[in-house]
């Protein structure tokens, strides 16, 4: 095969934040063209714990997506001193209140809450996240229902760009419930054979580079560099990180965010590439609307719009 098959030299960029934005304008007149005849918008509520800085930047950019399609959303924000029972309480109050469709519990919870307590206690038709076991187990078996944000919307990603899945050699580096094991459900629901690598995983360079379409959720800044690359593959990277450069505070420079991919050296390698920012995290909270649309709908007894986008 010729070099130039492959598409080598310099990576598509599989832009998640233009598409966020063409899904946002769909959501939008979905969302205007349902609320008439349901009579309410869609709601979602966001629970937050503790002060950690991250997760306040992720709930205030749900907040900001909600307000922008028309979502209404609802925070409930904690004290670090919160217990397990104070949280499950309100959402049982959530799971009864008729204008909220979505309950997102935002994550990690403080160390010492029970959070598989907490997340187990989300009405599964309410569960905005996808995370919820019963959610999970209809992924596996393929049934309808909410999908996990950041997996949904690497396959939508992939879907824009019409790479191929079908017979594809496909490996997904992480086994997290909130990306890795959905992620490797997804695509093997879409006929790829799926391996998943972990942090035990020996030789990670040669079975990567087997990778067709190499989905990289470990959570470890810059772990996958060229020798992992198989040339021509599509590789997805989904982690973020910010990168404290020294002097950061007194020159007044923005932190800097990487993935964990090594971008300048797959950039040549890869015939696409997700860029970080601007790759999948735009589209993780947009998956996240889809959700709560899509369960407002059916709340509502609307016609279902957006299931082309629950894989
Ligand atoms: N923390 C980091 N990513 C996510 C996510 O997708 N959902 C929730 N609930 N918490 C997160």
């Amino acid at each position: 095969m010729l070099v130039k098959d492959l598409n080598i030299g310099m990576a598509l960029k599989l832009n998640g934040k233009k598409l966020a934005i063409e899904l946002e304008d769909r959501l939008l007149s979905d969302i205007a063209l349902g609320t008439e005849k349901a009579s309410r918008p869609p709601g979602l509520a966001v629970i937050r714990v503790g002060n950690d800085p991250a997760s306040g930047v992720y709930v205030s950019n749900k907040e900001r997506a909600c307000a922008r399609v028309g979502v209404n959303s609802f925070l409930s924000h904690f004290s670090e001193n919160a217990n397990s029972s104070e949280v499950i309480a309100r959402i049982q109050e959530l799971n009864r209140d008729d204008l909220v469709d979505g309950i997102l519990v935002q994550l990690p919870l403080p160390k010492e809450l029970n959070e598989q307590e907490i997340l187990a206690a989300i009405d599964p038709n309410k569960d905005a996240d996808g995370l919820h076991t019963l959610n999970l187990g209809r992924l596996l078996k393929s049934e309808r229902g909410p999908r996990s944000c950041t997996p949904a919307g690497v396959m939508a990603l992939l879907s824009r760009y019409e790479i191929p899945i079908e017979g594809k050699r496909a490996v997904v580096v992480g086994r997290s419930i909130l990306v890795g094991q959905p992620m490797a459900l997804m695509l093997q629901a879409q006929n790829a054979t799926v391996s998943i690598a972990h942090s035990r995983t020996k030789e990670l360079t040669s079975l990567t580079g087997e990778a067709d379409l190499l989905v990289v959720a470990a959570g470890r800044p810059g772990i996958i560099g060229s020798n992992h690359i198989k040339p021509g593959a599509v590789v997805v990277d989904v982690g973020i990180h910010r990168i404290l450069s020294t002097g950061e505070k007194e020159s007044g420079n923005k932190p800097k965010l990487c993935g964990d991919v090594l971008f300048e050296e797959v950039d040549p390698l890869a015939s696409a590439l997700t860029p970080v920012p601007g790759g999948v995290g735009p589209m993780t909270v947009t998956m996240l609307l889809v959700n709560t649309v899509s369960l407002w709908q059916e709340h509502c007894g609307l016609s279902y719009t957006l299931d082309d986008l629950l894989p």
